[in-house]
């Protein structure tokens, strides 16, 4: 194992009837002043709403209500939401929703204190700044991004077009609640979606270096089996309550940090799928699913051993009779067929990105090349990878 530093922050309650038992005590901690952020609505449709409300209004709180948040937030939503969080002197920002909604509330948390401009101080140009942000609890509706347990955030620079994240640890959610009832009325392209979101994180961190036996690879191993055996039977009954608070739990350990302990990690499909979002909006699982097995034919002779391992220990393929570059090339076609049996997009077109409505180029040239990847890209292997995706 690499060396390495472990601490995560963020106090997590989880299971069912956890809102309802934990939140007006925990709110109990700050001061009167509570931000309510939330996105389009759904909460109010499925009773969370309620819920929150009544727990804050036995803590005794002001609130103030932040909605419409939307997916693949902005970065002018977030300044919209830290003059709210200015002018009503707020003391806790509670985010109830998903990745979006997480995402947008701790860079209003960053942009509610800071005096100076934070895209250019802390979007732009990593590692300049060093403040305590508003406190953050955050209440999970739909499971995938993970961002419940980390200081990671993805904003949208829509004039700049840029889509980029960064974590920062003093962002980690202070608590976060996760009843996996919670997500029933998730829409079923939508869990998916997130489900595939989980299913990348693991990849993108168990296909990087070191390879050699470690204990961040074997709980991926375990992860990924579990993400792909829960995604099925969710498909398979929606209301499957053992399938979908696996499917929340395994969001939450893809992305606390566990697992990239010792790990470089890659993420250079994420990269991509940032670029594509950042010039159509597409929604976030489903442009990796398109993208992940064609990057992955791309790389997957320069890591074969690992990728062949991926085919046994994840995707039960057997090593009968194949070298290892042909084991490597099953896991990755395992791969493309699950995507599709669950219902996933597998090309471009499907997310209705085509030549026409979007300079494929120039998505390409906007894409940041990582260091971690097996084999690093080029920024016209980047385009080549969109093109083939059609
Ligand atoms: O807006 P509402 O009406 O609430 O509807 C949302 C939204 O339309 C709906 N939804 C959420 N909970 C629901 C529900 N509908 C019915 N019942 C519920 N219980 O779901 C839709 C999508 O929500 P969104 O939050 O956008 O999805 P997701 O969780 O996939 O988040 C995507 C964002 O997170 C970023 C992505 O780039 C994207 O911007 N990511 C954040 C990461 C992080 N912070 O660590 C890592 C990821 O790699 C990712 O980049
Ligand atoms: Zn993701």
């Amino acid at each position: 194992m690499n060396n390495f530093i472990f601490e995560n922050a963020t106090k997590t309650f989880f299971g069912k009837g956890c809102v309802g038992e934990y939140l007006c005590c925990l709110a109990k901690h700050y001061g009167k002043n509570v931000l309510l952020c939330y996105g389009g609505g759904s909460i109010k449709k499925n009773g969370v709403y309620d819920e929150v409300m009544e727990s804050l209004r036995k803590a005794g709180k002001n609130v103030t209500e932040f909605s419409g948040i939307m997916s693949n937030p902005t970065y002018q939503k977030v300044l919209e939401g830290a003059r709210l969080a200015r002018e009503n002197q707020i003391d806790l920002i509670l985010g109830v929703g998903g990745g979006s909604v997480m995402d947008c509330c701790k860079a209003i948390s960053l942009a509610a204190v800071y005096e100076g401009d934070v895209w250019a101080d802390f979007w732009a140009r990593p590692g300049i700044i060093d403040f305590e942000p508003l406190p953050l609890g955050v209440i999970v509706t739909a499971a995938g991004t993970g961002s419940e347990m980390n200081g990671g955030a993805v904003i949208t620079n829509e004039e700049l077009k840029i889509k980029t994240g960064r974590d920062y640890p003093r962002c980690n959610p202070k608590f976060a609640l996760l009843d996996p009832s919670y997500t029933f009325s998730v829409p079923k392209r939508q869990m998916v979606s997130g489900g595939f979101d989980t299913l990348s994180h693991i990849m993108e961190i168990y296909f990087s270096r070191p390879d050699e036996e470690n204990v961040s690879d074997d709980i991926a191993e375990g992860l990924m089996r579990g993400v792909i055996r829960d995604l099925r039977a969710a498909v398979k009954d929606p209301l499957d309550y053992t399938a979908r608070s696996n499917l929340m739990w395994e969001a939450t350990m893809a992305e606390n940090r566990i697992i990239k302990l010792g790990k470089q990690t890659d993420f250079q499909c994420h990269m991509m799928e940032h670029s594509l979002g950042a010039y159509t909006d597409c929604n976030h699982g489903e442009g990796l699913a398109v993208l992940h097995p064609a990057y992955y034919r791309r790389i997957c002779e320069a890591g074969a051993e690992k990728f062949a391992r991926f085919a046994v220990r994840v995707w039960g393929v057997s090593p009968e009779g194949k070298t290892q570059e042909e084991l490597a090339r099953a896991g990755v076609e395992a791969l493309a067929d699950f995507i599709r049996e669950i219902g996933m997009p597998a090309t471009l077109k499907e997310l209705g990105i085509t030549p026409e409505n979007t300079d494929l180029l120039a998505v390409a040239n906007s894409c940041a090349i990582v260091s971690g990847s097996y084999r690093k890209l080029s920024h016209e292997e980047i385009y080549e990878i969109f093109r083939e995706c059609l």
